[in-house]
């Protein structure tokens, strides 16, 4: 069945202004297959919501909904009582995405005020791939106006492409945050490894939207401090330990402390670490201040927040293009799939919770760097094997009730399949992270959780269909 669109179009993007033509050259983002956004050429790029026309502060309409029925906690001054250094504007980029969301809701909570900044594209991959979230998932409009009905806080919202620099301009002017966590990247692996089309879309949405962003704050915002998703992955798996950040070696009779190497395995991987040079030349040259937070793999759908209601639901991806290892692996095990084992299955990665991924955000945010400071924070709570993480869910599967096997399959990834892995991550822990370890109870909700969307899975999404090897120029349509 084929599973990207064949036709080609035209996104418009809604504007909450009427079009005023820019004198400067238009601009277009292309899409992979056939989608092409135009994101400038209009002085007002993407949608910008008016909380208040006069002072040209942007927000959601849910601004002007009546007050809140429940407020859990209070304004900004609260939030100061409540321990926080002091109230901050938080710009979460990317906050419409699976880490993004739960980290919006998160700080909003905290008595941050936040606005999220999304070109929604990750919602147009699922489109175009004809994929889906296992748990259904409201629109980003419908899930501010909730929060706010629930909470009485304003999330503010800026629709748009971090790639068109008009559009980020104008919310960090209207916004003027004093931190941006930035997780507006496309994310997956294997979709960086389709094809050409696709390998260059990665590259240039993530390492492009993120020299923006650091043109944007040495703009606009000098003070900001940069939190930007990094990923382990960047270090690929190294026959050494892997440190966080730097590593300090003595060559020839001569001691220094450099970055620690890269060897990134996929298109996307490798956005990253050109993401982490740029980011960590502009401190250098402009005195920025940046924590990149390699990330672990992420599991889990529920936040203290996201389960206030339904409409805060996070996404959870099952399928192989943008699915994680254990959150998949739990799927499979509700729907009666065979867990997928890619090879030997003793790739061994960093993995984390996401409620640990929002802690982790809020803790490197509460307590930034100094200007021109490059802060490399390994972020995940545990390592697991791929075979580790099939026999925890095949343990977990038989005390609720499930029969679950295992397969292996031809590992589409170039990748080592046994080898050792031991990465440090103290930073964090020294900054007060208290971990949420995988325990049996917590993969007991999560397989109770994929059970009870067990209907909406599409099980020919479930096998690889994305191999790096075959990766050509070509633009190519996946096939079940
Ligand atoms: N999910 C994981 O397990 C994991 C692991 C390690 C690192 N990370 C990193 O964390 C970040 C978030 O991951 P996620 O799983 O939430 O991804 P996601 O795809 O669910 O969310 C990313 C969000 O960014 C938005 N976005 C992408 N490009 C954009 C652009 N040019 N302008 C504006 N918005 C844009 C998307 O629409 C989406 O809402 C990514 O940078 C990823 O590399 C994630």
């Amino acid at each position: 069945m084929p599973h990207l669109l064949s036709t080609s179009s035209t996104l418009k993007s809604c504007f909450s202004r009427p079009f005023t033509q820019s004198t400067s050259q238009q601009h277009t983002t292309d899409y992979p297959r056939c989608f092409t956004f135009k994101t400038s050429g209009y002085k007002c790029n993407g949608l910008v919501l008016q909380q208040d026309p006069s002072s040209h502060r942007s927000s959601v309409p849910a601004s002007r909904e009546a007050p809140a029925t429940n407020p859990r906690s209070g304004s900004s001054q609260a939030a100061a009582a409540d321990g926080l250094p002091k109230a901050q504007k938080v710009m979460v980029i990317g906050g419409d995405g699976y880490c993004g969301w739960a980290t919006a809701l998160h700080l909003s909570n905290k008595g941050y005020e936040v606005a999220i900044v999304d070109s929604l594209v990750r919602r147009l991959f699922d489109h175009q791939l004809g994929l889906d979230s296992l748990t259904p998932i409201a629109s980003i409009h419908n899930r501010i106006r909730r929060w706010k009905s629930l909470t009485g806080k304003t999330i503010e919202l800026y629709v748009g492409d971090i790639c068109d620099f008009e559009f980020l301009e104008e919310a960090f002017r209207s916004f003027q945050p004093d931190a941006a966590v930035h997780f507006g990247e496309q994310r997956s692996a294997p979709y960086s490894m389709i094809d050409r089309s696709r390998a260059i879309f990665t590259q240039h949405n993530n390492v492009i939207g993120t020299l923006n962003v650091l043109f944007a704050i040495k703009e606009f915002q000098q003070d900001c401090h940069l939190v930007k998703l990094g990923t382990m992955g960047e270090y690929g798996t190294p026959n050494i330990d892997i440190e966080e950040g730097y590593i300090t070696i003595t060559h020839n009779g001569r001691t220094d402390t450099l970055p620690y190497p890269k060897q990134a395995s996929s298109f996307y991987h490798l956005s990253k670490v050109h993401d982490s040079h740029n980011i960590a030349f502009t401190c250098k040259a402009w005195g920025i201040r940046a924590t990149d937070l390699n990330q672990g793999v992420v599991y889990g759908v529920r936040t203290e927040e996201t389960e206030m209601h339904e409409e805060l639901q996070n996404r959870l991806d099952y399928d192989a293009v943008f699915g994680t290892a254990l959150n998949r692996f739990c799927v499979q095990a509700a729907v009666g799939h065979p867990l997928t084992v890619y090879g030997k299955g003793g790739q061994t990665r960093g993995y984390l919770d996401i409620r640990d991924t929002v802690q982790c955000v809020e803790l490197a945010i509460a307590n930034p760097g100094r200007p021109g400071e490059f802060r490399v924070f390994n972020q995940f709570t545990e390592q697991f094997s791929v075979n580790e993480l099939a026999s925890l869910v095949t343990n977990a599967g038989k005390k609720v009730g499930l029969d679950v096997k295992t397969t292996s399959v031809p590992n589409p990834r170039v990748e080592a399949e046994e080898h050792y892995y031991n990465a440090k991550h103290t930073k964090l822990i020294e900054l007060g992270l208290q971990p949420h370890l995988l325990s049996d109870s917590l993969l007991d909700s999560l397989l109770n959780f994929a059970v009870k969307y067990k209907d909406r899975v599409d099980t020919k999404q479930i096998m690889p269909s994305v191999s790096w090897k075959s990766i050509g120029s070509k633009p190519k349509t996946l096939t079940s």
